[in-house]
């Protein structure tokens, strides 16, 4: 309105406000619902996942080890993408997709996919979160008892002709205390192995109730209780801005001298120049590392550093679990097709208030006042005022209008 001349108009919109249902517990009208018929496999995905798709009768292509160039170029026309970590589906790629309508990643994480940006498209972005869930929680297990007995070192000194047995004399694992980082799938499986070694586990978790994890034997306590008690520390948080160096100069201080740590989560939840000075200086007796920040990781000191044991990211590289991760987000996506369930949606929320009857209502609102304005600029005789009143019960719709105007 700034700079016109504009008379005195009220407008009096009325909104009403349903209440809010999750997505995904609600039947989704077919028209709504995003219905690809042609998917894009780029990476070695298990053949289950290409045959569920077409017995239900999604044309499906593979084609993997694409440039990002050729995947811009190849994406265009397909309705679904199929991937697992390697592909990078950034904004680029999601702003050449005409028709995209469903990103599915078998597999967890989904770093390697801009979702934000899929999000903007009203784009769903699906992952197998339980998948490889076991795969992930042995491999830990694997990397604790490595970290105790110092397998692959002693496993390499013997490929080299040695015989050395003082150099590797190691520690039992019965008695010793294991802190979790995070008591989520990975987390709870892990706890249970290790409580077949006679380990204590105690552990952490925002959002786990610790009755909860107390029913499958782990002690929740601040981390600020738990660093001085722990041997072993094994971190199982997602990567996001509160789990970036949870494991830190100051945390290492807090703990045991001679802890040992355990990340097969993320790269980056034990800052890596931190763990470095913690094995320098003895205060870190040792680390098992799956995932580094840059993988694979161009600065060697960590894999290089002989109380390390690293792995190139084998978390989920089982055949079970790459099998599991594949039929899953096959099944996953027709599951949504036939709007049975919506399963591994990671920016479902966002997309329900999206599409929501309410984001609607307000989407019609913008349009409403869109109309009216053109009217009053385009009216001989401008208005000098215009005052736009809501009426309903959401108090939000209020602020909003008010906001705006
Ligand atoms: N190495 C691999 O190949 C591999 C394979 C699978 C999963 N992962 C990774 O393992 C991690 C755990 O996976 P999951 O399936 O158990 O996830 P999950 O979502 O089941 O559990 C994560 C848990 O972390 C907790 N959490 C969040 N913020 C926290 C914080 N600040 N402190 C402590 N806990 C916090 C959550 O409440 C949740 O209970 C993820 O980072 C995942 O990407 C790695």
């Amino acid at each position: 309105f700034t700079g016109q001349q504009l008379g005195n108009a009220i407008l009096l919109l009325s909104i009403t406000s349903p209440q809010h249902q999750p997505l995904n517990t609600r039947r989704w009208p077919s028209a709504e619902r995003p219905n690809p018929e042609t998917v894009l496999i780029s990476e070695s995905v298990d053949p289950r996942c290409r045959a569920i798709l077409e017995e239900n009768g999604i044309r499906v292509t593979e084609k993997t080890s694409m440039k990002k160039d050729e995947l811009i170029a190849e994406i265009k026309d397909y309705d679904g993408l199929v991937v697992r970590s390697a592909t990078k589906v950034t904004a680029d790629v999601i702003n050449a997709a005409n028709n995209l309508k469903i990103i599915g990643r078998a597999g967890t994480g989904v770093d390697n996919v801009d979702v934000d940006a899929a999000t903007k498209k009203g784009i769903i972005v699906m992952n197998t979160p339980s998948g490889n869930t076991i795969s992930a929680a042995e491999l830990t297990c694997a990397l604790l008892m490595s970290l105790s007995r110092n397998v692959p070192q002693a496993a390499m000194s013997m490929k080299q002709g040695n015989w050395d047995r003082k150099k590797f004399m190691g520690a039992e694992l019965f008695g010793k205390v294991l802190g979790i980082v995070g008591l989520g799938r990975i987390g709870k499986e892990v706890a249970s192995r290790m409580q077949s070694f006679g380990m204590k586990t105690i552990g952490y978790d925002p959002i786990t109730p610790p009755e909860v994890s107390a029913s499958w034997g782990v002690e929740q306590m601040s981390l600020e209780q738990l660093w001085p008690q722990c041997d072993y520390i094994t971190v199982h948080t997602p990567l996001m801005p509160s789990t970036v160096g949870l494991l830190n100069d100051e945390t290492f201080a807090k703990c045991k001298k001679g802890v040992k740590v355990v990340n097969c989560a993320r790269g980056g939840i034990i800052d890596e120049a931190a763990l470095l000075r913690a094995l320098e200086s003895g205060q870190c007796g040792g680390a098992g590392l799956d995932v580094f920040v840059e993988e694979p990781p161009k600065d060697r000191s960590l894999v290089d550093h002989p109380n390390v044991i690293s792995c190139p990211h084998l978390g989920a590289s089982t055949k079970e679990a790459q099998a599991r991760c594949g039929e899953d987000i096959a099944l996953q996506i027709v599951d949504m097709v036939k709007g049975k369930k919506l399963v591994g949606a990671v920016n479902a929320q966002v997309l329900a208030s999206t599409f929501s009857q309410e984001s609607h209502q307000l989407i019609k609102l913008g349009e409403a006042v869109g109309a009216v304005l053109r009217s009053c600029s385009a009216s001989k005789k401008p208005f000098s005022r215009v005052q736009i009143a809501t009426k309903g019960k959401n108090y939000q719709f209020n602020q909003f209008v008010k906001a705006e105007t």
